[in-house]
């Protein structure tokens, strides 16, 4: 089934890494685009190819929701509807697309030409609400973003009708989004330039001078000394000091490998994105000094598989950097070397956790691994391997450039430097903001932000990214860095704050969570798989107005069986923590919304895959 070209570019793709099966992802991508979608046959020839079962290569495929299982349309339209999304009227650009094209999710139009499906977070919850598209002819992904108005939604599917839609796949409208913060910026100091993204305007304004200075005149170790000191602490959730980190390699053992973590998938989170579309060769930069500094010749770049556009910016920007000898062989004229493998994911927010996507990335489905041993001893093909987050790795060309004493400068002594928050929910101007940790929260959202659109107040904040406890409006003045936050019983994680107003239903809020977590459970260990399910059915029976006042008890004697540590990894936590608060702080909105049995008799929004539907009788809710 699959033709020779498809086959030569498969086993093209199989010698690129150290490990052939590590293809497997991409393999299924050429296979997705040459039949449009994953049918039986062609799952067998890629099984044939990579010398697997074919129920193997199902078995992996059937883990990604980027791999279609069942044929889909000319164009698959995926509609963000979580909570970012949700809060700023995912609902009404959903039910715009549904009754434009006629369909309801899962179906496709009777031309063949649309599919609709309701996707989680997409990495563009500062530009909500928006839907991305495929073209299942060419694989290619774009977003359409910041459809707040109707003639919006219009333009961009009369844009992807007439067959124009991928002639690019940047993101429509184009250009980088809102942005702002300190002056100066530094990770975000290139990306309005015209052509940010292409060598010549960032070697124009001094790029790859500290790598070339840090590779023709200190050691590894003195790079690695100065991250440590700077105290970079990781970007990507848990915020261990990268340097730390780096210095865990077992000394004498090669390869080493390092991994950027860029799969971004933390709801709220959108901060990797920008860097990887509009100026890729800083995150280059950085790898070339990390991979410096831990003695690694291979390093990879795991990419979540929806940001197509970033993926092809970066190879732009690995192709211009190997051309001017930057990396290869001999870079910089000295005797050392550095590959780049840009590895796209394929739709698993459990690949964000480290173990789970050097699995991802070794070819099979996303399941964590059991730590200790640690991916600093044995992660990547068993070799001591370091996973940094992109914003992590993008602070080091910063630190080597002005030093750990500058940089430290910024922030708190325990928090220091800089970083990019992602402002998303209800505020006036939701967007990324570049500034020092220990600026408040009330600064970033009403500075920053703007304050809500409509002066409402705020009523609840999340601070790190959705899986993140909440913080009431009484707490603003937390300032936002890693101890603060903690101290205010809950996690900076990813920076990614949603601020949620006065008015907006914590009930919808939770109960979507709760299907995100559900969905996303890579399905492993039994309290997160059961609990998110359980959690689910009891969130839509309570949204739908069937609840009672005792499923509020039940549900948060749910989560102590999630959290704790209980679940194979960090995920239980996150699945259940945000609810916990929700149970917490706000009791008495869920209390009244069960004894007004839901007051606006809306039909909770059903997630794709469902565990329990809610009763359709609208009179059994009297
Ligand atoms: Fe919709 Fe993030 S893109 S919630």
């Amino acid at each position: 089934m699959l033709s020779d070209l498809a086959q030569t570019e498969i086993k093209e793709l199989m010698a690129r890494y150290p490990q052939g099966l590590s293809a497997l992802l991409p393999a299924l991508y050429v296979a997705q685009r040459e039949a449009g979608w994953l049918p039986a046959a062609a799952l067998q020839d890629v099984a044939q190819l990579f010398g697997l079962m074919p129920a193997e290569v199902e078995e992996v495929a059937s883990f990604y929701s980027m791999f279609n299982l069942h044929p889909v349309g000319e164009y698959h339209l995926e509609v963000c509807t979580n909570v970012p999304c949700q809060l700023r009227g995912a609902t009404g650009c959903a039910n715009q697309l549904k009754q434009a094209l006629g369909v309801d999710y899962g179906e496709t139009t009777p031309d063949g030409k649309f599919t609709l499906d309701h996707m989680e977070c997409l990495g563009a919850c500062g530009t909500a609400p928006m839907f991305m598209a495929t073209e299942r002819a060419t694989g290619k992904i774009r977003y359409f973003e910041e459809l707040d108005a109707a003639e919006k939604v219009e333009q961009a599917l009369g844009l992807i009708g007439s067959g124009q839609g991928f002639e690019t796949c940047e993101r429509y409208p184009a250009g980088p989004y809102r942005h702002g913060g300190m002056e100066p910026r530094y990770l975000l100091a290139n990306v309005d330039k015209p052509d940010s993204h292409t060598i010549e305007v960032y070697i124009r304004d001094g790029g790859y001078e500290t790598a070339r200075l840090a590779l023709t005149t200190k050691t590894p170790k003195e790079v690695l000394e100065e991250v440590k000191a700077a105290n970079v602490r990781g970007r990507g959730g848990a915020g261990f000091p990268a340097g730390v980190k780096w210095g865990f390699l077992p000394a004498g053992v090669y390869p080493r490998y390092l991994v950027v973590n860029a799969d971004e998938s933390e709801p709220g989170t959108f901060k990797d994105r920008m860097i990887m579309e509009y100026d890729p060769h800083q995150l280059i930069e950085g790898i070339i000094l990390a991979a410096y500094a831990v003695e690694c010749k291979q390093a990879f770049i795991y990419i979540r598989g929806e940001y197509y556009f970033a993926t092809t910016r970066l190879l732009q920007a690995i192709a211009e950097a190997g051309a001017r000898g930057f990396l290869g062989k001999g870079q910089f004229g000295t005797a050392n070397e550095l590959d780049i493998i840009v590895h796209r994911g394929a739709g698993a927010y459990e690949c964000g956790e480290e173990t789970a996507l050097l699995s991802s990335l070794e070819g099979g489905r996303g399941h964590p691994r059991l730590k200790p041993p640690f991916p600093a001893v044995e992660g990547l093909y068993r070799k001591p391997t370091v996973v940094n987050n992109v914003e992590t790795i993008c602070n080091v060309p910063h630190v080597i450039r002005h030093g750990a004493a500058w940089y430290k400068q910024f922030g708190t002594e325990k928090s220091s430097g800089f970083r990019i928050f992602c402002l998303s929910g209800w505020v006036k101007r939701p967007g990324l903001y570049e500034l020092p940790h220990a600026t408040t929260l009330r600064e970033l959202i009403y500075t920053y932000g703007g304050g809500t659109p409509d002066d409402r107040p705020v009523k609840a904040v999340v601070p790190g990214g959705l899986s993140m406890k909440l913080l009431t409006e009484t707490q603003l003045d937390t300032p936002l860095d890693y101890e603060s936050i903690q101290g205010a019983g809950s996690m900076l994680g990813s920076a990614g704050v949603i601020v949620i107003g006065e008015g907006q239903s914590l009930v919808e809020v939770a109960r979507r969570t709760l299907s995100f977590y559900r969905e996303e459970s890579c399905g492993k260990c039994t309290p997160c798989r059961e609990g998110t399910s359980w959690l689910e059915k009891i969130l839509i029976r309570i949204e739908a107005g069937e609840g009672n006042l005792s499923d509020l008890d039940l549900a948060r004697s749910i989560t102590n069986f999630v959290a704790g540590g209980r679940a194979f990894c960090p995920f239980g936590d996150a699945a259940v923590w945000g609810l916990q608060s929700h149970l917490d702080k706000f009791r008495p909105e869920f209390e009244q919304y069960i004894r007004e049995k839901n007051p606006g008799l809306d039909r909770p929004e059903m997630p794709l895959r469902p565990t329990y539907r809610p009763s359709t009788n609208a009179a059994e809710l009297d």
